[in-house]
């Protein structure tokens, strides 16, 4: 049976908070990111905030939001799937979701970022479609923007536009 078809994806409650940081540092190699994935975003963006499950047990999830500065754009600022079910379609399917309420909302922009030694992240962006926006610097190749998030901490900005 296709992995995908076990998949089932819902939109995030407050309860799925704890398991979503306690999974993270596994996730992202033993980067402890989990600060900057605040509960409130599964208690106020719950329509733009998922986790896909196989049965109970989760596999991955994906925190956006729809910009309020940028009327035409929706925010993924964080997704991420289980090791074990990594290259199987579900960051995919997490993305087509979000695609899915930004459309509905008349967004045709969807935008993200990552950190340049996040290769995997940066190669996933480009395999689904997202170009990296110029920026003011250039890391290992890449082009950053210096202080977008916080001074001195460089990202790649990604911005795709969905089809109508
Ligand atoms: C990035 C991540 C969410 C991708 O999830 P995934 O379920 O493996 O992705 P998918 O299987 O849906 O892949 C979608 C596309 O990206 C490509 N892709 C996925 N991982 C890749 C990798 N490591 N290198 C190159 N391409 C990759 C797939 O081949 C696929 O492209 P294709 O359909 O054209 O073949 C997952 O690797 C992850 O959780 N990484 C750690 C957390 C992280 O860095 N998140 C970054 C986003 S904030």
């Amino acid at each position: 049976m296709n992995i995908l078809d076990e998949i089932n994806i819902r939109n995030a409650r407050p309860s799925d908070h704890e398991n979503v940081v306690s999974v993270m540092p596994d996730w992202w190699g033993g980067r402890d990111l989990s600060s900057s994935v605040l509960k409130v975003f599964f208690i106020h963006f719950n329509k733009t905030t998922y986790v896909a499950e196989i049965k109970d047990d989760l596999v991955g999830f994906l925190v956006g939001f729809l910009s309020q500065s940028e009327e035409n754009a929706g925010y993924i600022h964080f997704a991420g799937v289980h090791p074990h079910y990594r290259e199987a379609g579900i960051g995919r399917l997490l993305f087509q979701r979000f695609y899915g309420v930004c459309k509905s909302n008349r967004r045709s922009i969807v935008r993200s970022c990552t950190s340049p030694i996040n290769k995997l992240s940066i190669n996933f962006h480009q395999r689904m479609g997202f170009i990296i926006e110029p920026g003011d610097g250039i890391v290992d190749g890449v082009p950053v923007t210096l202080n977008y998030l916080r001074k001195n901490d460089p990202k790649v900005l990604f911005r795709k536009e969905l089809d109508r």
